[in-house]
Formats: structure tokens, sequence, C-alpha cells
């Protein structure tokens, strides 16, 4: 399909203004992990403090995702590149709402990672590895899908059977094995604080 007669239209009222309003700077906190490594816990423990904040929030959480707008993908390394590649995209339209953004996908693939950042300027893509051993993401194993893995129940498992690329340079790192949630959700809050994405 051509998309030669499709023109872009700018809004009248801008990012900044919409941001500006809710006392933030919008951006997106791409939390990026190991199935079971805490990302969802920890996204969801920010959101609640950046609600308590009285900040505008929404949170974008992988098997969630799956079950609409991404339903039908599978985890073959193709569709895990559409999956990010389309949440990069409606990401940029809460950025652009003024939203701070969480994200919570394994998104293994670095390359695919840098193409959402590039999607949006530079301080607005702030990269969260949670960071956990496999060991650890495997013995905590809550919905019982590694043990699926290992017999090959499940094909292209994070970690198991399909790879995981950490993060090289991310802007936030936590090895996610023995600090608690409070301690992981307090150290965000002070970046995003010292930062400027939220003040009074
Ligand atoms: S991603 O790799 O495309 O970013 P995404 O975050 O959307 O993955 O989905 C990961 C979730 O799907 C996991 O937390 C797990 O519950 C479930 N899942 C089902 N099959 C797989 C698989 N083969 N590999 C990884 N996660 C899987």
């Amino acid at each position: 399909m051509s998309n030669e007669n499709i023109v872009w239209h700018d809004h009248h009222v801008t990012k900044k203004e919409r941001s500006s309003i809710k006392q933030q700077k919008s951006c997106i906190l791409w939390f990026t992990g190991l199935s079971g490594s805490g990302k969802s816990t920890i996204a969801n423990a920010v959101e609640v403090k950046l609600n308590e904040l009285k900040k505008h929030t929404y949170l974008l959480d992988g098997d969630n995702i799956r079950m609409g707008l991404n339903k039908g993908l599978t985890f073959s390394d193709e569709d895990r590149v559409e999956n990010i590649r389309r949440i990069g995209e409606v990401a940029k339209l809460f950025v652009d709402a003024g939203t701070i953004l969480l994200t919570a996908f394994i998104s293994p693939f670095q390359k695919e990672r840098d193409a959402v950042r590039e999607l949006v300027d530079e301080d607005e893509f702030i990269e969260v590895f949670i960071d956990t051993p496999l060991e650890v993401c495997e013995s905590r194993d809550p919905k019982s899908l590694y043990k699926k893995a290992r017999t090959g129940e499940i094909p292209n498992f994070t970690g198991i059977s399909s790879p995981y690329e950490a993060p090289k340079k991310p802007e936030i790192h936590i090895i996610n094995d023995k600090i608690s949630v409070e301690d992981v959700t307090q150290h965000i809050i002070d970046y995003l604080e010292e930062k400027g994405y939220v003040h009074d």
C-alpha cells in the first residue's frame, strides 16, 4: 500500500504544553530483562509511587499487549521484532501526550531497543535493565514457563532456547537478586526527580 497521499499534521497543543500542565516531562521508562526478572513488579511499584505524586502515567505490559494490540504475534525472532516496533510507536504517542510511560517487555534485542530510542528525543528514553540472573528467574518461575521451556514444551524461550542481549549502556542498571522492590522503586523515583522528569 502506498503512503504518498498521507500528510503529517502538526497538532496545535504541543508535547511541551501537554507535559508542563502535569508538572512533568514526558518520557519512556523502558524496562528490559528476562521473564521472571521482576520487570512488571517493579514497573507497577514505580507507577504506584508516581501516581501518589500525582503524575500522569501509563503502563504497557508484555502479556496484556499480546492479548490485544499484538494478539497473534509469536515468539519467533521476527515477531518479537514486530512486537517491539509496534510498542515503540505506541510509546512515542504516549510521550507526545505528555505522559510518563512505563513499558515491561523482555525486548531481547539491542537493535530493537535502540530503534525505539531513536523514535523519541534523546532524553525521552530511559532504558532500565532489570538484571536478574537466569538461575534466579528460573527458580522463581512464577508462571511455570521455565519448567515447560526446559522440557521443550515451549520453544524459543528467552534465556533457554532464544537469546537475550543485555543492554550495553542502560540509563539505570538494577542487579535484582538481593535488593528489595521498595529500594529499587526509590532509586528510580530519585533518578526521575534528579533529572527533572517530575517536579512540583
Ligand atoms: S518479547 O520478547 O517479545 O519482548 P514479551 O515481553 O512481549 O516478549 O512477552 C514475554 C512474556 O510472554 C513472558 O513474560 C512470558 O510470560 C510469556 N512467554 C510465552 N512464551 C514465551 C517465550 N517463548 N519466550 C519468552 N516469554 C514467553
